[in-house]
């Protein structure tokens, strides 16, 4: 398979597998080291066809969706599912009409991905509760009203708007009573469970008498209250908002402010129980420094105690961590049960305990930003790019409404010979007795034991890493013709208040010979490989510690190249990898030096946040993650895209590297010196006027497509701000070099890429 029809099969279908011919076997597939995946984008835009307005139809024996897979007989009018083999009959509405030339669009060949606007009812507008620290020096707290106010203004005005605040306690505020503002009062150091909120807040869903009404009750209780439509209740808000101040509750020098977090989360949870359950809903957590108090606390509100560093996280010298992750680990639960998003937008100079609280956003969807201040547009712009919105211009179903879709859940069907061994992504293991278990492999990789998960909150960026098993073992070998099938079945609301069902179905072939494994590494994807590696090593964290990680990222890299690259025994020289190989070792010696496994210069906040971005970005985006891209502009030629290596830092160049995280344009001596000078402002000069315009043009095209909003970084060479670029460039001048003149000299002991290869060959070739 070449790179043109994985791309091919990346625009029709959003999927990219690691391996696109699979070994026939579970023994061959072990062999092959690099697991057998796909990473998934269910709301990736596909142009066509447009969705469709019907329901779909289903297999009775395995429910799976008619796809173009299906075997038809136009003169039987029956169809056989591929999946189980089933004969079905088509229902008489497609039945009457349906010849070779008179297809429904699901049926097409090239509509491999279809989505149903189911015709059930709606699902009613969305719900957003933000949820505000107050705990902030005045300047961020001044900002962080304006984003929010501003906010509303994004908001479809049928969307339902609530307001908790906290400091020392939480304060649900009454935003239906107009003039008269009342906020009910929760204490921050207790944990309230779900029924004390509801009961304290009188939306308990079991006030009313009747059965039926019961998910009602809480609604029609909470909503005229504590929620409410924002075009009736954008004013209030905003006075309230206006009226809002500081935290009163003043802290000595020596302490830390009294900030309840966890009981604020506690609460919002248990409101959007009652009053949204199973609901398109968001929770938007703005968050200025470090939980103090009260369940899901991170320090203590004494100063003389540090925030958990990653030494302390090792040396288990953080006496908080494990409690406040379970705390906040339960509350994910809750929401993700309930499919609630949780949303962390954190802003402050020191850690805020996003380490403790990333399951919360994790998994449920939602969206965590990290930046320094409620001020900068790292936090403005891209809470803004939160509420993106269709384009209204092109008429449909889409036009207009908010990009996000709410409520998501994935299933996975895959054909007979293979099963689903796991999940990872943005996403929380649906385990309930429907799971069925002849889809579900024993062997875990990530979140297992399922193929269905909740995901929560989705966009159109949202990727989720699927990992299979072939499960036959070598004894019943594969018919040379056989094809392997597997379907994506997302379901999600869609922010019109439609029920949305996206249904991408695969077809792909097996290699039955199990002495020759070409075809196999043929259809090697080594883009879509390096990021189901990268999220493997990533979801190790979690419970292993780096070291043992980067042990399995090297011993898998080694037998991967002694399996597939062409070599004599113990003769390094005569190592070869095929192309389609050729550059995954400089992507595992990336990733190797990346911020995702490397952890000094990091908080174990930023550490969470860099991993979380990680694992819900699509291919393309967790590639840069990866391995940066680097481009360099210069007199001699056309800006071109140059090695993330120190030989590439010149005098006379521009560097503009996008880390996905930064943009960063870097301008050697030479041309830093012609800037201070001003060149740029005579007309001798135009050429250097436009070079050094067109990286800042193209930094900005980069910035405006980006979600985060990532940090703009202008370095010049020899100063400070530099290092942000040296980091990442493959130390091949380091002050061991002799020739210093090589290009950037890099203060560094890490191995090259070329000593990384050489070892890499001498293992690999060793018998
Ligand atoms: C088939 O034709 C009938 C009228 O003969 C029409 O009502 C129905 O919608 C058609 N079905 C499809 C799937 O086109
Ligand atoms: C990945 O997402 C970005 C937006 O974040 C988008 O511009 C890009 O086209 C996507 N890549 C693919 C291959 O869909
Ligand atoms: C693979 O194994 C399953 C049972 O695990 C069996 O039903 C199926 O026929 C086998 N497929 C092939 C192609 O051998
Ligand atoms: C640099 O030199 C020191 C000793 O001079 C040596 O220990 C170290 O391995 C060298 N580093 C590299 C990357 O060559
Ligand atoms: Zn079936």
């Amino acid at each position: 398979m070449d790179m043109s029809s994985i791309q091919a099969q990346e625009e029709r279908d959003g999927v990219r597998l690691s391996w696109n011919v699979w070994p026939s076997s579970r023994l061959e597939a072990t062999r092959i080291v690099v697991p057998i995946g796909a990473l998934y984008t269910p709301l990736k835009p596909i142009g066509n066809p447009p969705p469709l307005v019907y329901d779909p139809i289903r297999c009775n024996g395995c429910g799976a969706l008619l796809n173009p897979y299906c075997q038809l007989d136009f003169r039987t009018k029956l169809w056989t599912c591929p999946f189980c083999l089933g004969r079905n009959h088509f229902p008489p509405h497609y039945a009457e009409n349906i010849t070779e030339t008179n297809l429904p669009a699901e049926l097409i060949p090239q509509f491999t991905t279809v989505e149903y606007e189911l015709q059930q009812r709606s699902v009613g507008p969305p719900v957003f509760l933000f949820v505000v620290d107050t705990c902030l020096p005045e300047s961020e707290l001044e900002s962080l009203k304006d984003s929010i106010q501003q906010t509303l203004n994004l908001l479809p005005e049928d969307a339902l708007v609530g307001l908790i605040t906290f400091g020392a306690h939480v304060l649900v505020h009454e935003i239906g009573f107009g003039e008269c503002h009342k906020a009910i009062a929760f204490k921050g150091s207790k944990d309230y469970s779900a029924q004390r909120v509801q009961e304290l807040l009188n939306i308990a869903p079991g006030n009313r008498p009747q059965q039926q009404q019961q998910q009602q009750g809480g609604r029609a209780a909470a909503i005229g209250s504590f929620l409410m439509t924002v075009g009736d209740c954008s004013f209030t808000v905003e006075s309230v908002l206006e009226d809002l101040g500081r935290d009163p509750w003043p802290a000595a020098a020596d302490q830390r402010a009294a900030r309840c977090t966890g009981a604020a989360l506690a609460v919002a949870v248990g409101l959007l129980e009652a009053a949204a359950p199973r609901q398109g809903s968001r929770v938007m957590l703005f968050v200025g420094g470090p939980s103090t108090v009260g369940p899901g606390m991170v320090v203590d509100k004494a100063r003389s105690e540090d925030m958990r560093s990653h030494q302390d996280l090792v040396k288990g010298n953080a006496p908080h961590v494990k409690k406040a992750q379970e705390f906040y680990a339960k509350l994910a639960e809750r929401a993700a049960s309930n499919a609630h998003v949780v949303d962390c937008f954190a802003c402050s100079l020191d850690q805020v305990g996003l380490h403790e609280m990333r399951s919360c956003v994790d998994r449920t969807g939602g969206v965590a930003i990290l930046g320094d201040s409620f001020t900068q547009s790292v936090f403005k712009e891209s809470l803004r790019r939160v509420f993106r919105r269709h384009a209204d211009d092109q008429p449909g179903p889409n036009a207009g409404h908010l990009v996000m879709g709410f409520a998501a859940s994935l299933e996975v069907l895959t054909s007979r010979e293979f099963k689903v061994a796991g999940a990872i992504g943005p996403c929380a293991a649906l385990k309930n007795n429907k799971i069925k278990t002849n889809y579900v492999s024993e062997t875990e990789i990530g979140q297992g034991g399922t193929n269905q998960w909740s995901i929560g909150g989705i966009d159109p960026s949202t990727t989720i890493a699927v990992y299979f098993e072939v499960t036959n073992a070598s004894t019943t070998p594969v018919p040379a013709h056989k094809r392997r099938y597997a379907q994506f079945l997302t379901s999600y609301q869609h922010a019109s208040g439609k029920q949305r069902l996206r249904c991408t179905t695969l077809c792909g072939a097996w290699q039955p010979d199990p002495s020759d494994a070409s075809p196999v590494a043929r259809s090697f994807d080594q883009e879509a490989a390096a990021v189901l590696m990268a999220r493997v090593a990533v979801h190790r964290t979690e419970t292993e510690e780096v070291a043992d990680i980067l042990r399995w990222v090297d011993r898998s890299l080694i037998r991967l190249c002694a399996k597939f690259a062409d070599y004599r025994k113990d003769d390094p020289s005569s190592f070869r990898l095929p192309h389609e190989f050729s550059v995954y070792p400089q992507f595992v010696f990336n990733l190797r030096r990346s911020q995702f496994l490397q952890l000094f210069n990091s908080s174990p906040d930023e550490a969470s946040y860099y991993r979380m971005v990680l694992v819900r970005e699509n291919t393309t985006n967790s590639l840069v993650m990866i391995q940066p891209t680097l481009v360099s502009y210069g007199f001699q030629a056309p800006p071109t895209p140059a090695m993330l290596d120190a030989s590439s830092v010149r005098p006379d160049v521009i560097l503009l590297l996008d880390t996905f995280f930064y943009v960063i344009v870097f301008h050697g001596e030479t041309i830093a010196a012609w800037r201070d000078q001003r060149y740029q402002d005579s007309d001798e000069h135009v050429h250097f006027r436009t070079l050094l315009h067109q990286p800042l043009e193209d930094a900005n095209a980069i910035m405006d497509a980006r979600f985060p909003v990532p940090r703009y970084i202008i370095a010049d060479q020899h100063k400070s701000e530099a290092r942000f670029l040296i980091c990442k460039l493959n130390p091949s001048v380091t002050h061991n070099s002799t020739d210093v003149h090589a290009g950037q000299v890099i203060p560094t002991d890490d191995v090259s890429l070329k000593v990384f290869m050489e070892h890499l060959m001498k293992l690999a070739v060793e018998s």
